[in-house]
């Protein structure tokens, strides 16, 4: 078990000696440590079993300094930082020398973001260094988005949870770059899509790799997953299909589940409010893991929206 607190002294000093402090954002929990101590980064690695290939997204608190950390930047990014920023937009640029090999796993690019969280701003602005966060979850396995969910799992391994609450979006951040001269998403995330286009006035490219040796790691087929069997299809064919046994359902919007079916339900939100349905999804994927059934199922949602970027967390859980 982890000390949970609003300590933001506490959480100052731990960094400051080179330790791991779960902060707060509005997408999910980070699990944090000086961005510019290799061995401070070297402890998240070890504590959440992650693969040294996979680099980590820098946090600070404003536009400006996050373009001390970088050497350039294309004017369309710019836009979308100024717009979105604090809010969850992850922007991939050429990195400075000043950001270790080890948070950008060695490629030319680190990943930077300003988080939209009163605590942990006011935390990352009384530290001269950033801080690298990958989300507080052991390696493959669902976000946290509440202080009780990091010490679940991490709470051995880390010295403090700073508490910030539920998480508002529920998302990780939508990570976005420049690609042969067109703006890139690679992973879907709580900035949809279409709110990216709104902002440029252009159409972006969505190049989500799917391989062992990702670009950006939320892109690994299997991710966020639940320890328990999840299936993703038709809700009623996957009932019939899996009758001989006790279901969890996840389900989304005005659905009707066939009285005599043995099964728990947990909507994303009846009402079909996307928004709504983020901030759930980890949270109610967790609970279900943790519930007396055998199955997990779902559906995807419409691909609209925060629609996608739900679905791409759904399809990676269920591979
Ligand atoms: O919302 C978020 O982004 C949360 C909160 C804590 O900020 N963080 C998060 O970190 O989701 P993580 O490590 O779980 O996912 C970050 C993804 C990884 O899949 C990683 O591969 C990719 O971002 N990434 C980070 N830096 C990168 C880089 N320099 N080049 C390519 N991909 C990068
Ligand atoms: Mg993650």
């Amino acid at each position: 078990m982890a000390e949970i607190g609003k300590d933001i002294t506490k959480a100052k000093q731990l960094l400051q000696n080179g330790n791991l402090v779960a902060i707060p954002t509005e997408t999910v929990y980070g699990l944090a440590a000086n961005a510019l101590n290799p061995e401070a980064v070297a402890k998240i690695f070890e504590a959440k079993q992650r693969p040294s290939f996979d680099p980590l997204i820098v946090h600070t608190y404003s536009v400006k300094k996050a373009l001390e950390y970088v050497s350039e930047i294309n004017p369309l990014l710019l836009k979308l930082a100024e717009q979105v920023w604090p809010g969850p937009l992850t922007l991939l640029l050429p990195r400075k020398s000043c950001i270790p090999d080890l948070v950008t796993s060695g490629l030319d690019r680190v990943g930077i973001r300003v988080p939209n969280h009163a605590l942990t701003l006011d935390l990352l602005k009384q530290l001269n260094f950033p801080l690298a966060a990958p989300s507080a979850n052991p390696f493959g396995y669902i976000s946290p988005t509440t202080p009780q969910h990091v010490d679940k799992q991490l709470g051995q391994k880390i010295n403090y949870i700073l508490d910030g609450g539920g998480c508002e979006v529920g998302l990780e951040s939508t990570i976005v770059g420049e690609e042969n001269g067109k703006i890139t998403v690679y992973r879907l995330g709580g900035l949809s899509v279409e709110e990216i286009e709104n902002i440029i006035n252009e159409q972006v490219e969505v190049q989500l790799n799917q391989s062992s040796n990702p670009k950006a790691p939320g892109q690994l087929k299997s991710h966020y997953a639940p320890s328990k069997p999840f299936l993703l299809g038709n809700l009623k064919m996957l009932l019939s299909n899996h009758s001989d046994k006790k279901i969890g359902v996840l389900a989304f919007g005005n659905i009707a589940i066939e009285p005599g079916n043995k099964c728990l339900v947990k909507n994303l939100s009846p009402t079909g409010n996307y928004k709504e349905a983020a901030i759930h999804l980890f949270s109610y994927l967790r609970e279900l893991d943790e519930l007396d059934i055998e199955l997990i199922i779902a559906e995807p949602l419409p691909e609209i929206d925060l629609g996608r970027a739900i679905n791409d967390r759904l399809k990676r859980a269920a591979f």
